[in-house]
């Protein structure tokens, strides 16, 4: 297994950027295991766990679950995935996460390709959210909710973007317009990495 057997991929950006939307089309169209630490933990939610229901109250609120947990669930996944090829999506959310993943992937040998940003205006951010509570009542789709979820991406996982930055793997993408050319955007964005 050489290096270039590994792909790991980032796809950041506030709630409502199009991060889950991005990441299903993205890891068919790379051969990608697409991971995303949010449906993992509704997941948990559905199923009546005892982490489910503990996760549950903190999703609800719009706080983060805890860093130990998160990175649990990520490092059993990672653990059994050989080649890593991945798509995380909503993970790193700390730098405490952030340090933890690159600590997990130099242990395989593995190292993270790019970080992708969906960038969107807030005001869209919190219209598509709404138009999904009204859709598919998603718990957490509600404007109390919406606004804690805002302030903690700035407050926790936005400075990550400058974590990615400074080691040249972050990509700046406009998540405005129909899902198609968003994805285009992504394409072309990863496509200068690994060409
Ligand atoms: P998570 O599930 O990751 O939610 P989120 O980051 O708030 O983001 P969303 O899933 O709401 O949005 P998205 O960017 O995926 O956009 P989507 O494609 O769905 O996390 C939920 C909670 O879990 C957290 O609050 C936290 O409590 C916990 N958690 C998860 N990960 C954690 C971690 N690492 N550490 C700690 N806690 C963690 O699209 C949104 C809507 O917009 C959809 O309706 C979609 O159809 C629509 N849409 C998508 N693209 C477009 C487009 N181009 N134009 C118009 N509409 C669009
Ligand atoms: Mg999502």
């Amino acid at each position: 297994m050489t290096d270039r057997d590994h792909e790991v991929v980032l796809l950041m950006g506030p709630p409502g950027a199009g991060k889950g939307t991005q990441a299903n089309l993205l890891a068919s169209e790379r051969g990608l295991e697409q991971l995303s630490t949010g449906a993992m933990l509704r997941a948990h939610v559905q199923g009546g766990t005892e982490l489910g229901k503990r996760a549950k109250i903190i999703m609800d609120s719009g706080a983060l679950v805890s860093d130990d947990i998160i990175i649990d669930m990520v490092r059993a996944e990672l653990d059994r995935m050989r080649p890593i090829r991945v798509l995380l999506d909503g993970f790193p959310r700390t730098t405490v996460q952030a340090e933890a993943l690159d600590a997990l992937l130099a242990s395989f040998g593995a190292g993270i390709d790019s970080a992708i940003e969906l960038v969107v205006p807030e005001s869209e951010l919190v219209r598509r959210l709404l138009g999904r509570a009204a859709a598919e009542g998603r718990s957490d789709d509600n404007e109390d909710t919406i606004r804690t979820r805002m302030r903690v991406y700035l407050d926790q996982t936005r400075p990550l973007l400058d974590y990615y930055a400074v080691q040249g793997k972050l990509r700046s993408v406009d998540g405005i317009g129909t899902t198609g050319e968003v994805f285009d955007r992504v394409v072309g964005a990863l496509g200068a990495e690994r060409a």
